[in-house]
C-alpha cells in the first residue's frame, strides 16, 4: 500500500467508525452488526500500527466507547470505565492465555468464566450501603448521571445487606430480558408506533428517559460483575461475586471457574447453543483472571485489562426454507416483497418472515422458490436473508419473479425510472393502500384518533364503509356499533375520537394527509410558510421550492398531490366536516417564524414547561440549529435545571450567552416582529 492510500484509508476508517460509535452509544441506532464493527476496527489499529504516522488523535482506537448525551448531569467516574479486548476465534484466546502465562511466568491461575450480557454497563456507588448515584458508561471517562431511573429497577437493591464497605462502587449491567421486550413491543404496535429494535436499545432509551415513572413501567433487570472498593478482605474476583450476593445484588448464576484455556473453550462452545434457552440476550462470554495480586501484576494496556478479554459471538444465522413471497402494499402504493419462511428458531425467537425490500434484492439474492437461505438478525426485528444455500437448490426450482399486477386490486403495477420500488397505481381503488392510508391518517402523531386499531380499519373497509379518510368523519355510532366484536362503550369512544380530532392542528392534519416526503417536519415548515391548505395547494413549484428544507422531489410531490381533483375534493370535504386547514392561533405560537434562523442552540437539564423534545422541535421550527456540543459556535446554551457542568463551564469560557427555558420563549414570542429580535448578550440572569 502507497503512503497516500495509507493515509486516506486511515482517514476514511477513522471517520467512519467515529459515525458508527456515534450511532451505537448516543442514538442507540447502529447500522452495522458488531462483528463488521469490530473487524473495520481491527483493520485500523493494524493500519495505524504499520503508519503511526498518520494515526488520527481523535482515532476511535484511542478511546473506548462514545461521546456523552447532554440530557443528564454529566459526572467523571472515580476510576475509568474500561472496555475489553475481544476476539472473535479461538486461536487469539490462546494468545491471551499464553501472554497470561509468560507475564505471570506460572501456570498456577484460575479463569473465571461470566456470560457478557447484551446490555448497558452500568456504575452504582453506595455510601454506608445506600445507593446514592449510578452513571453509564458514556466515554469510559465520564457517564450520565441516571441514579433516579436507575432506582426504580426492581432487582436493584438501593439498600444493601449484611455487612458492606462505607464506600462501594460496583459495576454491572443493566438489561431487559427477551420477553419482557416483546410485551413493550406489542404494546408500541397496539398504538401502532414504531416498534423498538432490540433489548440493548430499549434499555439504553429506559435511560435516558426523563420521566423516571415511564422508566419504573420498563421491565429493567441488572447483572452485576465488578467490585471497586478497599476491601482488605477481598483476594479473588470469585470472592467479590459471593459479595455482592451478600450485600443482596443481583450478580450471574451462570459463572464457572475454569483451571485451563481448554475448559473456557468447552463453556464458550456450551453458552453458543444454550444461550438460545437464556430469558436475555448475550453476544458472548467474559474471561476474567481470577486471583486480584494476579490481576494486579497483569494491569492495563491503555484501554484495556490485560487479566480479561470477551470472546464474542458471531450473530447468530440460521438455515431455513423459502416457503412462498408476498408482496405487501403499503399506503403509497409501493410494493414490499416479503418471504414467507419455515419457522426457525433464532437468537430467542421463531421466525417466520424475512423482508426482501425490493425487486432488485430478490436479483441480488437469485432467490429462488423452495431455496435454503440463511437468516441473520442484525439491530432491526425483522430478519434478513444473507444468502442462498445454492448446494440445496432443487434442478426445477422457479425463480422468484416481481408481480406484474397488483396483489391487491389487479392493476398492473409500474416502476419509476431511478427507483428501486415497484408501485401500484390504483391509489384511489386499492383496498391496502386505502387501509394504509386510514391507518396513518389515525396515528399517533397525526389524527390520533384513540379506538380505532388495525382490526376495525380493516373491517371498515372491507365492508365499504370507508373509501378515503373523509368517510371516517360520516360514520355512525350505529354502523360502528354493528361491527363484529364492537362493544358499545368501545363503538362511543370511536365516535368521540373520531370528533376530537377536529381539533387537531393544521400541520399535524397537513402530516396526516400521507402526501409523498411530507413528513412531520417538512408538514410543520410547510404549515409555517403557507398558513392555509389553499395557499399551499395554489403554490408553484419556485414557492415551494423556496421553502427552506424544502427541495424539488418533495415540491414536485406537493405538486402531484393537488394537480388531482379526487384529492383536491378529499380536503374541501375534510374542511366541510371542520377538520384545521389553517395555522389556529394558538399553533401559530409553536410553528412561529425564521426567528432564530442562523443561531444554533445546545439543550441541557430538563426544563419546567417543555419537555428537551419539544424544545428542541421549537428551536427547529424557529428556524434555528439544535446541536449537542457546546463550541465557538453557539449562539445560545439553553440551560435547565441539573445543567451538564462540562457544558456550562465551556460556555462560560467561550462567553457564550446562557438562558433559561422563559428567556427562550421569550425569544420566540417575538416571533412576530422578527426585525425587533436583539439575541440577549452576555451570561443571563440564571447563573
Ligand atoms: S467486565 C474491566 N463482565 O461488555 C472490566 N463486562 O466489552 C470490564 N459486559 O463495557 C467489564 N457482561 O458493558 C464485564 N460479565 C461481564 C460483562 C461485561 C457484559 C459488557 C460491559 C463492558 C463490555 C466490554
Amino acid at each position: 500500500m502507497s503512503n497516500s492510500t495509507a493515509e486516506e484509508k486511515i482517514r476514511q476508517l477513522t471517520k467512519e467508525l467515529q459515525e458508527h460509535n456515534y450511532r451505537y452509544y448516543i442514538l442507540a441506532e447502529p447500522t452495522i452488526s458488531d462483528y463488521e464493527f469490530d473487524m473495520k476496527l481491527k483493520e485500523l489499529e493494524a493500519l495505524e500500527k504499520e503508519y503511526p504516522q498518520y494515526a488520527l488523535p481523535d482515532s476511535p482506537t484511542q478511546k473506548v466507547g462514545g461521546e456523552t448525551l447532554n440530557d443528564f448531569k454529566t459526572i467523571k467516574h472515580n476510576r475509568p470505565m474500561l472496555s475489553l479486548g475481544n476476539t472473535y476465534n479461538e486461536g487469539e484466546l490462546k494468545e491471551f492465555d499464553n501472554r497470561v502465562q509468560k507475564l505471570l511466568g506460572s501456570t498456577d491461575y484460575l479463569y473465571i468464566c461470566e456470560l457478557k450480557i447484551d446490555g448497558v454497563a452500568i456504575s452504582l456507588n453506595y455510601k454506608d450501603g445506600k445507593l446514592v448515584q449510578a452513571v453509564t458508561r458514556g466515554d469510559g471517562v465520564q457517564g450520565d448521571d441516571v441514579t433516579e431511573n436507575v432506582k426504580t429497577i426492581r432487582s436493584l437493591a438501593t439498600v444493601l445487606k449484611g455487612d458492606f464497605p462505607h464506600d462501594l462502587e460496583v459495576r454491572g449491567e443493566i438489561f431487559m430480558h427477551r420477553k419482557a421486550f416483546e410485551k413493550l413491543n406489542e404494546e408500541k404496535a397496539k398504538l401502532g408506533e414504531p416498534l423498538y429494535a432490540n433489548p440493548r436499545n430499549t434499555t439504553a432509551g429506559s435511560l435516558k428517559l426523563l420521566d423516571n415513572q415511564e422508566v419504573a413501567k420498563r421491565p429493567l433487570d441488572t447483572y452485576l460483575y465488578h467490585v471497586l472498593c478497599e476491601e482488605r478482605d477481598l483476594h479473588s474476583h470469585y470472592e467479590s461475586l459471593q459479595k455482592i450476593k451478600e450485600w443482596g445484588l443481583k450478580t450471574s448464576e451462570y459463572t464457572e471457574q475454569c483451571k485451563t484455556i481448554d475448559e473456557v473453550l468447552k463453556f464458550i462452545a456450551k453458552w453458543e447453543t444454550k444461550r438460545k434457552e437464556l430469558s436475555f440476550d448475550i453476544d458472548g462470554i467474559v474471561i476474567k483472571v481470577n486471583n486480584f495480586e494476579q490481576q494486579n501484576e497483569l494491569g492495563f494496556t491503555a484501554k484495556v485489562p490485560r487479566w480479561a478479554i470477551a470472546y464474542k459471538y458471531k450473530a447468530e444465522t440460521a438455515l431455513t426454507q423459502l416457503l412462498s413471497v408476498d408482496f405487501q402494499i403499503g399506503r403509497t402504493g409501493a410494493v414490499t416483497p416479503v418471504a414467507n419462511l419455515a419457522p426457525v428458531f433464532l437468537s430467542g425467537t421463531t421466525v417466520k418472515r424475512a423482508t426482501l425490500h425490493n425487486a432488485n434484492e430478490i436479483q441480488r439474492l437469485d432467490l429462488h422458490y423452495g431455496d435454503w437461505v440463511y437468516i441473520e438478525k442484525g439491530g432491526e426485528i425483522i430478519p434478513k436473508i444473507t444468502k442462498v444455500e445454492l448446494a440445496k437448490r432443487h434442478e426445477d426450482a422457479k425463480p422468484v419473479m416481481m408481480l406484474s399486477a397488483c396483489p391487491g386490486c389487479g392493476t398492473p403495477l409500474i416502476r419509476k425510472e431511478g427507483e428501486a420500488n415497484h408501485y401500484c397505481p390504483n391509489e384511489l381503488g386499492c383496498p391496502p393502500q386505502i387501509r394504509g392510508r386510514v391507518e396513518h391518517f389515525i396515528s399517533r402523531k397525526a389524527m390520533d384518533i384513540l379506538g380505532l386499531g388495525e382490526e376495525t380499519v380493516d373491517m371498515l373497509v372491507s365492508k365499504g364503509l370507508i373509501h378515503t379518510v373523509a368517510d371516517l368523519y360520516k360514520l355512525t355510532y350505529n354502523q360502528v356499533v354493528s361491527l363484529e366484536r364492537m362493544a358499545d362503550k368501545s363503538a362511543q369512544n370511536l365516535i368521540k375520537g373520531i370528533e376530537d380530532s377536529k381539533k387537531i392542528h393544521f400541520a399535524r392534519v397537513l402530516f396526516a394527509l400521507g402526501i409523498r416526503y411530507v413528513g412531520e417536519t417538512v408538514a410543520k415548515k410547510l404549515a409555517l410558510s403557507f398558513k392555509s391548505i389553499d395557499a399551499l395547494a395554489s403554490a408553484n413549484f419556485e414557492e415551494l421550492s423556496n421553502v427552506d428544507e424544502i427541495g424539488e422531489v418533495i415540491a414536485q410531490s406537493i405538486l402531484d398531490y393537488f394537480a388531482q381533483k379526487e384529492h383536491r375534493d378529499l380536503v374541501e370535504e375534510l374542511k366541510s366536516f371542520g377538520l384545521q386547514m389553517a395555522v389556529a392561533k394558538d399553533e401559530q405560537a409553536v410553528l412561529q417564524s425564521n426567528v432564530l434562523q442562523n443561531l444554533s442552540i445546545v439543550i441541557s437539564g430538563v426544563f419546567q414547561k417543555y419537555s428537551r423534545d419539544e424544545l428542541k422541535d421549537l428551536i427547529e421550527t424557529n428556524g434555528g440549529k439544535n446541536a449537542s456540543s457546546v463550541s465557538s459556535k453557539t449562539s445560545y446554551l439553553l440551560a435547565g435545571e441539573g445543567i451538564g457542568p462540562a457544558k456550562l463551564e465551556k460556555a462560560k469560557q467561550l462567553n457564550i450567552p446562557i438562558i433559561s427555558e422563559d428567556d427562550f420563549l421569550n425569544l420566540i414570542k417575538s416571533a412576530d416582529k422578527p426585525n425587533d429580535v436583539k439575541p440577549p448578550q452576555g451570561p443571563q440572569s440564571l447563573f
